[in-house]
């Protein structure tokens, strides 16, 4: 092993070839990868030819300027009309968009036809408060349809939008409306979570008192949910359900430049403000509309998919707002938590509908493991045929409960690669065509080109480990960091300037067949006595455990060898009350062991912490920082993007009476 890569350490036997009905069927095949292989541009150009353009594009991809790119150049398209119009021109008007679930329980269907309706309201109500194409509009919302409707009208009228996670605070609200300069806001009076109303409008009232004299803010447009009392200014506010309820229906899209602006996604950096990643019109829609119809095998006139995932983020942009109705899905769109009112709400909705098509995170999987078996058993699961995984690596146990559990044993997994920079899947397995490997996120999506590289940037061979990156530009890849440039190209392009690859901050390795395992950051990764740990290798040893549901493990430093293995370990509901608070000697020394036994000497961890949380960001995403901080013994940092602050103390309280596990 050398200090260049990243070890790899563990292997995997187990294969899951797709259904013999699924393959027979798929939408993509073995053939589709030979085609892009054969004519990556003229493949994607096949793609763009599925939607309905205004003006035909002239060239492909214009990359005369790296990084800059254009795609589809001197094409002219709308996105809304082809995610909405398009589908009630082509005969499919009473075919349902959304399904929608409030938190309580109400219900309301959409179709594509009422869809259009509401889409060219608000686009008509929006231009009526003085939005016009290239005006920002931030959006601050609950998972209801009228977030997907603001969306969808900025889309119609040019406006680029920038969705902040209704979870986030006024500060957050503030920087994000500051930095892109946005005109309107478009809000709720809150929405339900946990049983509860929560409130947004006077959120957004602190934001732009904050920002005083400064505020770009002149309009503030607020959708009626809860019904619950808000501070009102007749000045700036007006309500949804009026200035959107009395527009007209009737609303000509304009057509615009396939580079158009189509919304700003703000993404945390490892330092400093948020980046706002910049995303444009038709390579967006291309590859998001395309990868949702390969990936998830999407038949339009029989499926129904459900992602989970929360608007706020760049999953529900790409897998609910964009890609799915521009293939003319029928979703469910949830408003709540997963356990309001209890455990089994998901797994309910998934029998109720009649979902086919699921995609959640792998942070939630293995919280459902945690609560245990019993409780999606209860419901029939039998509707789903394709399961699917993104935000971070699946551990090949949870990947296998998944499959079993709630797949029934035999529904194929497509464990999803993808980054808000990217836009869209990048790499995933195919479900008719792929045998997977549970863990693994297997190969670059057709069309698409990704690489594992040592630090001089030379591919690395099959069985190890380097840096994640792709060689070739992608059509729904962000174009820039909104205002910003010179970061954009520090950020992503410096670190392989010479070979011209955008680096995505993942550790991967290929193994023994060339297949892509994702190793985590690799910020995060860990060097024990000159080897370099991957987290996710170590995380998955223990998810391994039957007594382990999750794992997240840091480098703390340690005078002999650099850094030491620290685990922090939440045990399955079903490991018993010996396992309570700070869990027994045993399970932790079998912890231990077992890590050895897994992976080797080297990966067993110096300390197992027993914890009953870990500290997450709002998107389900283990902050390893904060889990450093505690295992080096130093105060901890800046906790504020943490979805439960309270984590943090339960964590620190318990670690004082930890002695040293090695034996
Ligand atoms: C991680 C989410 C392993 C990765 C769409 C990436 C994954 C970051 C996977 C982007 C996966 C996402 N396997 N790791 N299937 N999917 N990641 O921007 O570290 O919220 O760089 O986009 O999540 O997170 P983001």
């Amino acid at each position: 092993m050398s200090d260049e890569g990243i070890s790899n350490l563990s292997t995997e036997d187990r294969r899951f070839d797709p259904p013999a009905e699924l393959a027979e069927n798929a939408n993509a095949t073995a053939e589709t990868y030979q085609r892009a292989e054969a004519d990556r541009l003229g493949f994607w150009a096949d793609a763009a030819h599925q939607l309905d353009w205004g003006t035909p594009f002239e060239e492909v991809l214009d990359w005369s300027d790296p990084p800059f790119a254009k795609w589809f150049v001197g094409g002219k398209l709308n996105v809304a009309h082809n995610c909405v119009d398009r589908h009630v021109e082509a005969g499919h008007g009473d075919r349902v968009a959304l399904h929608f679930v409030g938190e309580p329980g109400d219900t309301r269907d959409i179709t594509y036809a009422e869809l259009k309706d509401e889409v060219s309201k608000a686009a008509n109500a929006i231009e009526e408060l003085g939005v016009e194409a290239g005006d920002r509009v931030a959006i601050y919302m609950p998972m209801i349809p009228e977030t997907v409707i603001a969306m969808l009208a900025c889309a119609r009228v040019g406006a680029p939008h920038t969705v902040v996670f209704g979870g986030f605070s006024s500060d957050a609200l503030a920087s994000r409306v500051d930095d892109c300069e946005a005109k309107l806001v478009i809000t709720a009076d809150g929405g339900y979570r946990r049983g509860n109303p929560s409130s947004l409008k006077p959120a957004v009232d602190e934001a732009v008192a904050k920002l005083g004299d400064a505020s770009p803010v002149e309009n503030v447009l607020v959708v009626r949910r809860t019904e619950q009392d808000v501070p009102w200014d007749d000045e700036i506010d007006s309500w949804w359900h009026e200035a959107v309820g009395n527009a007209s229906s009737e609303h000509e899209a304009q057509m615009f430049d396939a580079e158009h602006p189509l919304f700003v996604m703000y993404t945390s950096g490892t330092t400093g403000k948020p980046k706002g990643i910049l995303h444009t019109s038709a390579g967006y829609l291309v590859q998001t509309a395309y990868t949702f119809w390969a990936t998830f095998d999407h038949k339009p006139e029989t499926d129904v998919y459900w992602c989970t995932a929360d608007v706020g983020w760049i999953t529900g942009h790409s897998y609910i707002t964009y890609g799915p109705t521009a293939a003319g899905a029928t979703q469910v769109l949830y408003e709540g938590t997963p356990d309001t009112p209890d455990k089994g709400r998901w797994w309910e909705i998934i029998a109720d509908k009649g979902v086919t098509l699921f995609y959640t995170a792998p942070t939630a999987i293995r919280t459902s493991m945690k609560w245990g078996d019993e409780i999606p058993a209860r419901h029939d699961l039998s509707s789903l045929r394709i399961l699917g995984t993104v935000g971070e690596s699946i551990n090949p146990e949870a990947y296998v409960w998944y499959r079993d559990t709630i797949g029934g044993g035999s529904t194929p997994i497509v464990d999803t690669w993808w980054q808000t920079e990217t836009g869209a899947h990048m790499i995933t397995p195919l479900p008719g065509v792929t045998s997977a490997k549970p863990g693994s996120a297997m190969t670059a999506f057709p069309g698409i080109a990704a690489d594992v590289v040592d630090d001089a940037g030379t591919p690395v061979g099959n069985g190890e480990g380097g840096y994640l990156v792709l060689t070739e530009p992608w059509p729904a890849m962000l174009r820039t960091i909104w205002g910003d440039d010179e970061r954009f190209r520090e950020t992503y392009w410096a670190r392989f300037e010479a070979q011209g690859y955008y680096f995505a901050g993942d550790g991967a390795k290929k193994d023994a067949d060339g297949d892509i395992w994702l190793l985590g950051r690799v910020d995060d990764v860990m060097n024990v006595s000159g080897h370099r740990l991957s987290t996710t290798e170590i995380e998955s040893a223990l998810v391994s455990h039957p007594k382990v549901a999750e794992a997240a493990v840091v480098g703390a430093a340690d005078d002999t060898t650099g850094q030491a293995v620290c685990a922090f370990v939440i045990l399955r509901d079903s490991a018993g009350a010996s396992t309570d608070e700070q869990g027994g000697e045993d399970v932790v020394q079998e912890l231990r062991t077992h890590v050895g036994k897994e992976i080797g000497p080297i990966a067993k961890p110096r300390k197992v912490l027993i914890v009953q949380e870990l500290p997450k960001t709002r998107s389900g995403k283990i902050m390893r920082r904060l889990l450093r901080d505690v295992a080096e013994n130093r105060e901890v940092g800046d906790a504020s993007t943490l979805a439960d602050s309270s984590v943090m103390d339960l964590i620190t309280s318990g670690m004082s009476d930890t002695k040293n596990q090695e034996d």
